[in-house]
């Protein structure tokens, strides 16, 4: 076997785990209302227990109503929640894998639309995320968290879930107490490390009364908080060594809280290197004897075998990596690596959607969440034409191909990927390039029929084939009616990542949306003097906010000048003209890039509609919108053939 320490067993506490890899917690907002276990959830638990994973822990589930950070998120507050969280008990067993929970209270970290409630925290001071300053919690009030946590872990046990994990990072409630960063109490609570760890304590001996002895109590602690003030690895080295002393059965080290989660270090996005948190999870270790679970942007198996082997860790978790491909550690392990669908670090999909209070799924594996539909049994067998190679067109394939259609693919370009292949040219979006490859090498598996360079046309209809057609065109990118934007110095950016258009020069780029300020990004690391020039106040506004931060970071540091709420008046030769807050202005460009948008490819629907009873049409060809709602809707066009 290729990764013989990955796969080798280990114990945390008494419970023996089949393999080093863990599924650190996720919330999904797949729970009901009131916190309760869904079919949804159970369906995916155990398509996760069925890849291989050797220890699940389940979501950051909230110990009283309060605490609460997610709007369907799972609850560890009332006995009602035990005969659900049986249920993934028995879906993670039924497969061999040990499956736990965290128990958690978020503390200042939510507010008043998702509780009800006004947040609590160990001192009134207010999250920069959040809308709402907390009120410091009272003696009594703190003591009744504690009975709290206990009653919610004795709550896990009672459903045969296997261990806790205690959230004491992040900045959730326990990281509160314990960091100066936001808590200025000077009671028995805070004033000095020692009384800071007071909470942590307390937690863990209530719990450790509750569950009793031998039941394994993990904790998770953010190594460093990356904020002036707060938590350090020094720090939590000696916060680790107290649990481990306190009968800790595992540490976890992620990093950060609400208050830098911009700066990407807790749920490391595409601009941020692979295994950046390991350093932190190698430090602990060398400083403990329990095991330490390693975590963050770990998507390779080589990467994982390389953490366990250089003794870098003891267990590696993978998180978002088990949203794309559930199945990563059988294909791991059985040398089938060159499978995986890997997750691309796009957060678009997952924790974007989390933090906008809607259900998770993941942007490369449409059957995320949905497991139940698309594990539905296939009608008719159908004869499919789809038309656009791009991420749309691709996924509507995999997915008929992957169900027993009949599947040919027409491209009118020579090579598959759409704007795949542009979305990969930007600096430090090169993952999207994952996507792109594994999607093709997807089409040569399935036996996917590709048709290139095949302007698909009504004759092909009429041959009579096809009884389905999916619509996957894409759109094309838009220029603005203004004097001067037919000019041969206006390019739109797509025709610079294809190659059909060169910049020369000084650049202004109309458009800053993602598109705008990453091309904004592109052209000044060829050195070219960059202007960006957007009508509102908002640059980037559709990417995730880390992504959104770094990008901004990155777009000052290469000298972008970026005028917001300006207009463009008029292109001249050599020179733009615009009007802002301050008047007009004229701007030197030998080159304008055009990135204010697109309209739909949807003629070829329209027209064929006449000719073949199914037809639909799928991303960009509907509305142009980002990569992962192409791909959703290309699968879920798939499954309805
Ligand atoms: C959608 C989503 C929800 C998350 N929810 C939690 C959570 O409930 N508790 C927690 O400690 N971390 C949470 N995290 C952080 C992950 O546990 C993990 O540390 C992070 O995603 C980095 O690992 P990865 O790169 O393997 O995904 C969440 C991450 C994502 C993407
Ligand atoms: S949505 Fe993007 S970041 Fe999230 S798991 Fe899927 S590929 Fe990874």
């Amino acid at each position: 076997m290729k990764y013989p320490a990955l796969f080798s067993p280990i114990k945390i506490g008494k419970l023996k785990l089949k393999n080093r890899l863990a599924m650190p917690p996720m919330v999904r907002n797949y729970a009901d209302p009131k916190g309760m276990v869904t079919k949804r959830y159970v369906d995916h638990v155990s398509s996760l227990a069925k890849g291989g994973t050797g220890m699940l822990i389940l979501e950051a589930s909230f110990i009283s109503p309060e605490g609460r950070g997610f709007k369907h998120e799972l609850g560890l507050h009332t006995d009602a929640v035990i005969a659900g969280l049986r249920k993934l008990a028995k879906a993670a067993h039924e497969h061999k894998a040990a499956i736990g929970i965290q128990v958690y209270h978020a503390g200042r970290q939510t507010n008043p639309v998702i509780t009800g409630k006004q947040p609590v925290a160990p001192s009134p001071l207010k999250d920069p995320l959040e809308p709402e300053a907390p009120r410091e919690l009272k003696i009594d009030e703190i003591k009744k968290l504690v009975k709290a946590y206990a009653k919610g872990a004795w709550r896990a046990k009672k459903a045969g879930l296997d261990f806790v994990e205690l959230h004491a990072a992040h900045g959730y409630l326990i990281t509160q107490f314990l960091s100066p960063f936001t808590n200025e109490r000077q009671d028995e609570y805070g004033g000095t490390p020692e009384k800071r760890f007071r909470f942590m304590e307390e937690v863990f001996l209530a719990v450790r009364a509750a569950v009793g002895a031998d039941y394994p109590i993990v904790v998770r602690l953010s190594g460093d908080e990356w904020v002036k003030g707060g938590l350090t690895i020094k720090d939590t080295v000696q916060i680790a060594k107290k649990l481990e002393k306190l009968g800790a059965n595992a540490l976890h080290i992620s990093s950060g809280n609400y208050a830098s989660y911009v700066q990407g270090k807790m749920i490391p996005p595409m601009a941020m290197e692979d295994g950046v948190l390991v350093p932190l999870a190698k430090e602990v270790k060398k400083n403990v004897k329990i095991p330490v679970i390693a975590v963050a942007k770990i998507r390779q198996p080589e990467m994982a075998e390389k953490i366990i082997k250089s003794k870098s860790a003891d267990m590696v978790a993978i998180g978002r990596s088990l949203l794309a491909d559930p199945e990563w550690p059988n294909k791991a392990k059985t040398g089938q690596a060159k499978l995986i669908n890997h997750c691309v670090a796009c957060n678009q999909g997952c924790i974007s959607r989390l933090f906008a209070q809607e259900d998770v799924w993941c942007t490369v594996n449409p059957a995320c969440g949905r497991e139940a539909l698309f594990a539905k049994p296939l009608g008719i067998k159908k004869n499919v034409a789809i038309v656009g190679g791009g991420p749309g067109g691709m996924s509507a394939a995999r997915v008929a191909a992957l169900r027993g259609h009949k599947v040919t693919l027409f491209e009118s370009h020579k090579e598959l990927g759409g704007q795949l292949a542009a979305a990969a040219m930007a600096p430090h979006r090169q993952d999207w390039d994952m996507l792109r490859k594994f999607l093709i090498a997807e089409m040569k598996r399935l036996k996917v029929e590709v048709e290139l360079e095949h302007q698909f046309t009504i004759e092909d209809i009429k041959t009579g084939k096809f009884d389905s057609v999916i619509v996957a065109m894409g759109s094309t990118a838009t220029r603005p009616r203004i004097t001067g934007a037919d000019r041969a110095n206006v390019v739109v950016a797509r025709d610079l990542y294809e190659g059909k258009a060169q910049a020369k020069g000084n650049v202004v780029v109309v458009g800053g949306g993602c598109m705008g300020a990453q091309t904004a990004e592109y052209l000044s690391a060829q050195k070219h003097p960059v202007t960006m020039v957007e009508m509102s106040d908002q640059i980037a506004a559709e990417a995730p906010i880390d992504e959104k931060y770094l990008l901004m970071e990155r777009l000052a540091a290469g000298g972008v000048k970026i005028l917001d709420k300006t207009l463009v008046k008029n292109i001249l030769e050599g020179k733009v003209i615009v009007k802002g807050e301050h008047g007009q202005q004229d701007l030197p460009a030998e080159t304008v890039v055009m990135c204010i948008g697109a309209v739909p490819n949807d003629g070829l629907a329209q027209k064929i509609r006449y000719f073949i009873k199914q037809v639909k049409v799928v991303g960009d060809a509907v509305k142009p919108r980002r990569i992962t709602d192409a791909v959703l809707e290309g699968a879920l066009a798939a499954l309805e053939l």
